[in-house]
């Protein structure tokens, strides 16, 4: 990794204590480090990432950021290692508890359930991470990874900024002068992209460029929708075309089977839209429209029944808000899949499905042909 930029940049430095001091999650950062620390990990450097970094950045970038992201550069060299860290952090935040909150009567079970959104552990060859999610009662999640590896640390050039924290940090820390404008530590931010300027231009003019597509997980396709949806686009028909193609295979060679790929779009319609739910049915639809044209390697069968689990899902995101558009102008995105059983849309429209009977196709076919 590179690190390419330098940023004395007031505003940066405002932004990053707004944005720590309104998550009030600074102070919690400092005493998991140093409590990771009196257990014997070396916690490297401490880095906010993704989309909050992105907006950091440039605010105006269009895209928003909904959780903070934290990354913990350590050491994961076992599964001591792993356990080690997770019990530090729930530990951290049991005394973080508001007052008042009776500490004996709480386990770690109940904090976990309360506090704790999601605990994930990556640990193979390449990867070797963990993940605590924390939500908080505004629906901010803190995010707090703890990455030894990750192999692949972006999908899109706009989301691979990283602020790098332990200036402030170690400032908080040591400094008896409180921060001000005037008086403040040298912030730096960085692009795993490998090129930051060519990254900033890219958040700025809202383009969309990436590194090997078909290295993501899913191939980034739901997020390059969701990006055209929020007015990026590539920098030339022929990029487009072509990461369209990696974006597509990947996400089929990733996700198969029918019900996965049901399971995945939900999960990212569920997830990525809080406060613009309506922009659901437009990111669908642009998913329509990529997987139709950028599919054709694909057998047919398997391509006409995602697209119709696509418009299936359109059409319940529609009825969700109540903006079931005429009847002509849905038919022409409705194509039944009855074998997407338990999709839930009004009865209303349940009631006009004529739904043919498709017998269960066997999993043994080859899902994707590739080109040659
Ligand atoms: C940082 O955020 C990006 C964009 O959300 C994500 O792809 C990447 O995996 C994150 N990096 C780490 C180390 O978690
Ligand atoms: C390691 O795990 C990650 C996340 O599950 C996965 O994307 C990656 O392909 C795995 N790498 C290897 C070499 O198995
Ligand atoms: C899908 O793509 C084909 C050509 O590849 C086009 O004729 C058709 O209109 C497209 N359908 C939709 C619903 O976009
Ligand atoms: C359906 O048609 C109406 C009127 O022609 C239009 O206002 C509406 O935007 C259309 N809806 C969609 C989802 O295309
Ligand atoms: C379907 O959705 C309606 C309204 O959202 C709800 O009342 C009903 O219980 C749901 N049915 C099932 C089977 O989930």
């Amino acid at each position: 990794m590179l690190i390419f930029i330098v940023k004395t940049n007031l505003m940066i430095f405002l932004v990053l204590v707004s944005l720590t001091v309104y998550l009030c999650c600074f102070f919690f950062v400092q005493v998991v480090r140093a409590r990771l620390e009196e257990r014997g990990i070396c916690v490297k450097d401490v880095r906010l990432n993704g989309s909050a970094a992105s907006h950091v950045l440039h605010q105006e970038n269009g895209l928003g950021y909904k959780d903070l992201d934290l990354i913990f550069g350590v050491s994961l060299k076992d599964d001591q290692a792993f356990r080690l860290v997770k019990d530090v952090v729930l530990d951290c935040l049991l005394d973080f508890l508001p007052a008042g909150v009776s500490k004996e009567r709480i386990t770690a079970l109940t904090l976990k359930e309360a506090y704790v959104q999601k605990l994930v552990k990556v640990c193979n060859d390449t990867d070797r991470w963990s993940l605590i999610s924390l939500s908080n009662n505004m629906g901010k999640n803190v995010e707090l990874k703890f990455v030894d590896s990750l192999r692949r640390q972006f999908e899109f050039s706009v989301d691979s900024f990283q602020i790098c924290l332990d200036s402030l940090l170690l400032f908080d820390r040591c400094s008896e002068t409180p921060m001000s404008e005037s008086f403040h530590p040298t912030v730096i931010g960085e692009s795993v992209y490998g090129d930051f300027q060519e990254a900033m231009d890219h958040l700025c003019q809202r383009t969309i460029a990436t590194r090997s597509p078909e290295e993501i997980r899913g191939g980034g396709l739901l997020k390059y929708c969701h990006l055209l949806v929020r007015g990026f686009t590539a920098s030339s028909e022929a990029d487009m075309k072509q990461m369209q193609r990696y974006m597509c295979s990947r996400f089929f060679i990733d996700f198969p089977d029918i019900g996965e790929q049901q399971r995945k779009l939900e999960a990212y319609l569920q997830n990525h839209f809080a406060g613009m739910e309506h922009k659901r049915y437009e990111c669908l639809m642009t998913l329509h429209h990529v997987v139709n044209e950028s599919t054709v390697c694909l057998m047919s069968h398997e391509r006409r029944q995602t697209l119709s689990l696509i418009s299936m899902l359109g059409l319940k995101v529609l009825a969700e808000q109540n903006a079931i558009p005429t009847v002509t102008n849905v038919t022409c995105y409705y194509q039944p899949a009855p074998y997407v059983q338990d999709i839930n849309f009004s009865n209303y429209y349940i009631a006009h499905v004529q739904a043919p009977q498709i017998t269960h196709c066997s999993n043994s076919y080859q899902t994707w042909l590739p080109c040659s």
